[in-house]
């Protein structure tokens, strides 16, 4: 698959990189919401061991392409297209990392907020800015952001529209870690580096059980987990890992990723 409006790098240690490189301020036009649904979905295909998502240096990503608005009828069409997109990374069985410097407005924030995880660098700025152009949140903010920061930090950011800087979205959850603008990628790296390495297959299970138990009660959550905990055990890596414990100790299992 040919990209115009992402590059889609597969590195030598199991990360892939998604960077946004659509124009200046990477609005998530119909397109790139095309390539990055293409771009989840090649990953799904051959999954990496974990992902890292960024964009530019000033601009993480302004949005949807207000251009592209128009009434009920464009918003029907552009609504899924983002649920698609961000839905496709958010199911990928692996850590999918945001590694957000500047703006990351709008759709650039819910994008951010489909991933696992978000490193900011200390210039980053999130914000749902959608009420002062007079409507909401089409790519999962009115969700993700309540289940991210809660309901009323939620309700405030979309009904004002204020933006939100690096050191308030550490605070209130919205960004994991705020590093310098210079350690970022390193950072993003490092860490995905890190979890692509792991018992790939554990993490998946681990990553389906928590994002499908936080919307069920606790009694079915628990039921799901037994039953990933019996799953987990049909891993080779389960195998490599409680070997090399009982052999060699903690934190020594070299995985598989099967
Ligand atoms: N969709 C389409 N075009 C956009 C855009 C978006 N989401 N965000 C910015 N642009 C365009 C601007 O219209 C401008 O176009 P022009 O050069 O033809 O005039 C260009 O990108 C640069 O934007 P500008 O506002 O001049 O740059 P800036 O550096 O001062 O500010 C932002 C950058 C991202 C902070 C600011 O553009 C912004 O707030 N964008 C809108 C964010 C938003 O409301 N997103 C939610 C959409 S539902």
């Amino acid at each position: 698959m040919v990209y115009e409006l992402l590059t889609l790098e597969r590195r030598d240690d199991g990360v892939a990189v998604v960077t946004l490189t659509n124009g200046k301020v990477n609005p998530l036009s119909r397109e790139l919401l095309g390539e990055l649904k293409q771009a989840a979905d090649d990953l799904a295909a051959d999954l990496p061991g974990a992902v890292v998502i960024t964009g530019g240096d000033r601009i993480f990503a302004a949005g949807a392409d207000i251009s592209q608005f128009g009434g009920p009828d464009e918003a029907a069409e552009i609504g899924p297209l983002f649920h698609d997109a961000i839905g496709a990374f958010a199911a990928l069985p692996r850590f999918v990392i945001a590694a957000v410097s500047g703006y990351a407005l709008g759709g650039g924030c819910e994008l951010a907020l489909g991933c696992d995880y978000r490193i900011a660098s200390e210039r980053a700025v999130f914000g749902q800015p959608e009420i002062l152009l007079g409507i909401i949140p089409g790519g999962g903010g009115t969700q993700r952001l309540a289940r991210v920061v809660g309901a009323s930090k939620a309700k405030e950011m979309c009904l004002t529209g204020r933006q939100v800087k690096a050191d308030e979205a550490l605070r209130i959850g919205l960004a994991d870690e705020v590093v310098a603008p210079e350690q970022l990628h390193v950072r993003a790296l490092a860490l995905a580096g890190e979890v692509a390495r792991g018992a790939l297959v554990a993490q998946g299970i681990t990553k389906r059980l928590i994002d499908d138990g936080i919307e069920t009660s606790l009694d079915d959550g628990l039921a799901m987990e037994r039953d990933g905990f019996v799953e987990v055990f049909r891993s080779d890596d389960s195998q490599i890992g409680v070997a090399s414990f009982l052999e060699h100790g903690p934190g020594k299992a070299t995985f598989t990723g099967r």
